[in-house]
């Protein structure tokens, strides 16, 4: 007993004679004697052994020897702290804290929404409203009211992801869907576009994608023509491209529409004098549009001798792709940060 007391003085000597250089001595003064393994906390352990009679003088010593370490550890730790801007933290370390502070990093937008962004604001700009729909879709409103017949191939389980535990259910293949759920509430004149994510049971390659984005455009009223359609289109490739841009209308078929037409742009990466992404041909399809089909009119309650509409459906990866010049649609659903990145600011 008395022997301990004896080399706790002695302790102190050595506590009191200690010299740290820096704030790792520091520490290491402060585990050594103050850590949960340390010397103090070892001390207390014997005071176990020590007889009932003595106990009350042994822990009086002991508290003492825990104040005086303890005091020792602050005054290290404050000399090790120079004043000049370094603060030493808890753990003995030194920090500069007139250094700069760490950037955060801030996101960028992706280049699908740059795109459709884009595109919206153009057709804002002629009093367009944004209309949004759902994405699982029932058969009716992505194929049926849109005059798609029950034989159609688009309908086929090889181009659309039926829902397995449901197949009255699917993911909407175009956003042609919105058109429909959008005349069904009868507030007409009706002039709205609806961009949204789209889904195909395709192989995914360098040009397509088992998942894409389009913008779907709608005007229902009297008199509506197709004159109409095709003033708002050149304006919009306008807009988009610039004037010396040039379109150009070819009769197509799709079953929502009467009569129907594909619209290719010059195009933009060749300036029309031909290459591979427009094959050669000096033009590049952007969309495929035409007069809203009356039996899709009055499918959704609307009367077809009284009103006319036109209709048109857009990708946004194309005129993405062609924009920045790259060409591989997987680019961007790779969530490449080296990639993404490089899109910071508005198109
Ligand atoms: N829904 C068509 C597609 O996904 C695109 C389309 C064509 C939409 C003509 C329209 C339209 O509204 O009038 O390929």
């Amino acid at each position: 007993m008395d022997e301990l007391i004896q080399q706790i003085e002695n302790y102190k000597g050595e506590i009191g004679a200690f010299q740290a250089e820096n704030a790792e001595a520091v520490e290491q003064f402060r585990i050594k004697y103050l850590g949960t393994k340390g010397l103090v906390k070892m001390l207390m352990g014997e005071m176990k052994n020590v007889p009932v009679e003595r106990k009350k003088e042994f822990g009086q010593i002991l508290n003492e020897f825990k104040q005086f370490t303890e005091t020792r550890y602050e005054e290290l730790r404050q000399s090790k702290s120079n004043g000049n801007g370094t603060a030493t933290s808890e753990s003995g370390t030194s920090i500069d804290i007139t250094l700069p502070g760490d950037e955060i990093p801030v996101g960028s937008h992706h280049p699908i929404s740059l795109m459709r962004d884009r595109m919206i604001s153009i057709f804002q700009r002629l009093g367009f409203a944004v209309a949004e729909g759902p994405e699982i879709e029932d058969d009716w409103h992505n194929f049926t009211a849109l005059n798609l017949p029950e034989h159609h191939p688009a309908r086929d389980m090889q181009d659309t992801f039926y829902i397995s535990t449901n197949p009255a259910w699917l993911l909407r293949t175009h956003t042609s869907n919105i058109q429909i759920r959008e005349m069904q509430k009868g507030k007409l004149p009706l002039r709205i576009i609806c961009p949204g994510r789209v889904y195909r049971n395709e192989t995914v390659s360098a040009r397509s994608h088992c998942f894409f984005h389009q913008i779907e455009g709608l005007y229902v009223d009297e008199n509506v023509s197709f004159a109409d359609l095709k003033q708002t289109l050149y304006f919009f490739v306008q807009e988009m491209y610039g004037n010396d841009v040039k379109i150009r209308f070819r009769p197509s078929y799709f079953p929502f529409t009467e009569p129907s037409a594909e619209m290719d742009i010059s195009c933009q990466l060749c300036g029309g004098s031909g290459c591979n992404v427009c094959k050669y041909t000096g033009w590049v399809e952007i969309l495929g549009c035409g007069m809203v089909h009356p039996k899709v009119l009055e499918n959704c309650g609307i009367d077809s001798n009284k009103y006319t509409g036109y209709a048109w459906g857009m990708g946004i990866e194309r005129p993405a792709l062609l924009k920045y010049g790259l060409n591989d649609i997987r680019l961007f659903s790779e969530n490449d940060q080296r990639f993404l990145k490089q899109f910071t600011s508005a198109i």
